[in-house]
């Protein structure tokens, strides 16, 4: 190795490159940040990353330290002793120490992490908690509000200052419900129910994303929770439940039909028209939802045109295929759509 100098250079470049790819992400400033609890879940799940934290700092010292003493107080100076050392073959008490602090530290950290996998994890009755059932389908959220009689996709309201029970399951593959200023990541596991409860002490709009890869469409499977005050959440349910008005233009009426005859309606739920296809987002009250496409584009007349003329461009991996619609049905599709308020 003498022959390798130490080129500092080269040690900044690395840290700064570390340094770039780490800030990239910009989980800090995020308005996703998990480090910006906004409830008790996420607070409690903070309170847990500190403590490890501090534990894992407190041990990085203690051996560092040890390190740079033994650096400095060991190190070879003019006129030292050349010879090797006599070996030293144990040392009870040492060694004593180094596995049993660590196990220490450890169980600890366990005990912590498992109590609250179990409270968090636990299924709430009816009395404690609104219960809503998510179902992760590739790429989107069904969120089904049973005692409500309410279904919706890709935006979840809840109350504020309220346990909201999730019943997790998924349609197809692996998924996982994540909202950082909320809680989670919860695995939504074929086959099999998952629980997670969550609530929000402020009222809000908090983004949420898939964390399981899941196909081709993972990174674009976001959700949004809005938290709301009791009246403003009961207000939401009236206008979920109240009846679909039907259209009133000829074009959005054309678009009604369309909507049976060129086969959305096999696909997709409209509350109180008849319209029951159990595959794809339910479509009732669809101009409440601000964001389409899985929270990917704003809900606007032309992204609801871009998304119909071909959605696997728009998104790619979406399952809703591109139905080579013309231009003429793009717009009487989009004005029916446009009247589900
Ligand atoms: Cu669903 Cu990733």
């Amino acid at each position: 190795m003498a022959g390798v100098a130490f080129r500092p250079g080269k040690w900044v470049g690395g840290a700064v490159a570390i340094g770039l790819v780490v800030s990239g992400c910009g989980w800090f400033d995020a308005p996703a940040s998990m480090l910006d609890p906004a409830g008790p879940v996420a607070a409690s799940e903070l309170t847990l990353i500190n403590s490890s934290l501090v534990v894992m700092v407190c041990i990085f010292l203690v051996v560092a330290g040890a390190l740079v003493v033994a650096l400095i107080r060991f190190r070879q100076r003019a006129g030292s002793d050349r010879r090797l050392p006599p070996p030293i073959e144990g040392d009870t008490r040492l060694e004593l120490l180094w596995t049993v602090v660590p196990a220490v530290l450890i169980a600890l950290l366990a005990v912590g992490t498992v109590r609250s996998t179990f409270v968090l994890g636990a299924y709430l009755p009816a009395r404690q908690a609104l219960h809503v059932d998510v179902t992760g389908h590739q790429f989107w959220w069904d969120f089904n509000y049973r005692e409500l009689g309410l279904d919706t996709a890709n935006q979840l309201h809840i109350p504020v200052g309220q346990r909201v029970e999730l019943v997790l399951r998924s349609a197809d593959v692996m998924h996982a419900f994540w909202v950082p200023r909320l809680g989670g990541k919860t695995t939504l596991v074929p086959g099999r129910t998952n629980y997670l409860w969550i609530e929000a002490s402020q009222p809000g709009t908090y983004v949420g994303q898939c964390a399981e890869f899941c196909g081709r469409g993972h990174a674009d499977m976001r959700l949004v929770v809005v938290a709301e005050a009791a009246a403003k959440f009961q207000q939401w349910i009236n206008r979920q439940r109240a009846p679909q008005s039907p259209p009133t233009s000829a074009l959005a009426r054309q678009g009604m039909q369309l909507f049976q005859a060129r086969g959305c309606s096999s696909c997709h739920t409209i509350a109180g028209t008849g319209f029951a296809g159990p595959v794809g987002p339910n479509l009732t009250h669809l101009m409440q939802r601000t964001a389409i496409a899985g929270n990917l584009l704003p809900n606007t007349p032309a992204n609801l045109a871009a998304w119909l003329k071909d959605p696997p461009a728009v998104k790619p991996g979406a399952l809703m295929p591109n139905l080579h619609l013309s231009g003429g049905d793009i717009r009487a599709l989009v004005a029916y759509l446009r009247s589900l308020r």
